[in-house]
């Protein structure tokens, strides 16, 4: 059901050339003039995809209705990053024992990560709820069809990593994910950081 509300983005969206906005959906068929914030039972006809803006097409700047998603999709790439290579030092020393790495070890393994593209290059836009997302690992909108994927978008999520990772120390950061903090919150709700993600209690209850 849901599919019928989730279409490719289309490449050719130029029309909003001298109105860049950013966060619409667009949706056409029954009720399109309507906007309750609720989707609506199965009306077939109906399709809704991102509107495609100048600021999307162009700009290496992360949309804002996006941020909290691309945060926490560089969570999840650094959380796998550190996983790996944790496992891969343990499997190397003899002793089993964790393996203490030093500071310019990890500063050069969070930037090589970061802008690794092929880390971030199956992320894309998505349409779920009549909101737009990104999808792919680590997100609940991970979809395999329907995902406009490429553009920009490895490019931004990339940079973004690297931006975040820059301001609250590489160190740091690996250092919370030893600890047991789950990157998610240290990175994306950090009170250091400037409100990229709603906290959890509002974000249970957004629906
Ligand atoms: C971690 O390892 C998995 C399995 O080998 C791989 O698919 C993934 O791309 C790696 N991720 C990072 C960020 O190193
Ligand atoms: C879309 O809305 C439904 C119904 O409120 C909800 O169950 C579902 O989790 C939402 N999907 C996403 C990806 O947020």
């Amino acid at each position: 059901m849901l599919r019928a509300f989730v279409q490719i983005v289309s490449l050719a969206g130029f029309n909003s050339f001298l109105l860049a906005h950013i966060g619409n959906v667009h949706c056409e068929g029954p009720d399109a003039e309507k906007s309750t914030g609720v989707a609506p039972v199965a009306e077939p006809k109906k399709v809704c995809h991102a509107e495609h803006t100048v600021e999307d097409e162009y700009s290496l700047h992360m949309p804002l209705d996006l941020k909290c998603d691309a945060c926490r999709i560089v969570a999840y790439v650094l959380t796998e990053g550190f996983k790996n290579v944790s496992e891969k030092a343990k499997a190397r020393s003899k002793t089993k024992q964790r393996r203490t790495f030093a500071e310019h070890q990890i500063l050069e393994f969070v930037e090589n990560t970061c802008s690794h593209k092929g880390y971030f290059k199956k992320y894309g836009l998505v349409v779920v709820n009549k909101t737009r997302r990104l999808s792919g690992r680590g997100l609940e909108t991970y979809r395999n069809t329907g995902v406009w994927t490429g553009g920009l978008w490895p490019m931004r999520l990339s940079s973004m990593c690297t931006q975040y990772t820059g301001e609250l120390g590489e160190w740091e950061v690996f250092h919370a994910w030893e600890n047991g903090q789950y990157l998610e919150d240290f990175i994306c709700r950090n009170e250091e950081m400037p409100h990229i993600c709603p906290p959890l209690s509002q974000l249970l209850t957004a629906n």
